[in-house]
């Protein structure tokens, strides 16, 4: 299920609440491009761009935690492999079956649902550690 972007999501960083948001409108243009049934070029195109948004996004955070000295960073950044994992299985999956209800759906839990639970489990979790005085 599509969800707005909503307050609740936010870590209280806004330069990443912002990324988070459009982390979140990258994730609905690929559902909708799946869906949209344009063929598997036009669904290529929406991955490549969350790909390329999620690298650009985890380099954000990453530089963040470095810099604040987060002691879970190698865990964190394992989360972040793991999502181009799922990326890279979800692709080759377009490619043997092409654009599907079930892959449009899939796409939105590894992408839109990862997030929010990420928010929740890890990214809090940096940006309580930051706001405790570990900053720099
Ligand atoms: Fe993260």
């Amino acid at each position: 299920m599509l969800k707005e972007w909503s307050d609740v999501y936010s870590i209280g960083i806004p330069e990443i609440d912002e990324q988070h948001r459009c982390f979140f409108a990258a994730s609905h243009r690929l559902y909708n491009e799946i869906l949209d049934r344009k063929g598997k070029e036009a669904v290529e195109g929406a991955v490549s761009f969350m790909r390329e948004y999620a690298e650009r996004h985890f380099s954000t955070e990453e530089a963040f935690m470095t810099e604040h000295g987060y002691p879970d960073l190698k865990d964190h950044l394992q989360q972040h492999a793991a999502f181009f994992r799922r990326l890279d299985i979800l692709e080759q999956e377009l490619q043997m079956f092409g654009p599907t209800q079930d892959l449009a759906e899939r796409a939105l839990d590894i992408t839109q649902d990862w997030l929010i639970d990420h928010i929740a489990d890890e990214d809090m979790l940096y940006s309580l550690h930051i706001k405790s005085g570990n900053a720099a």
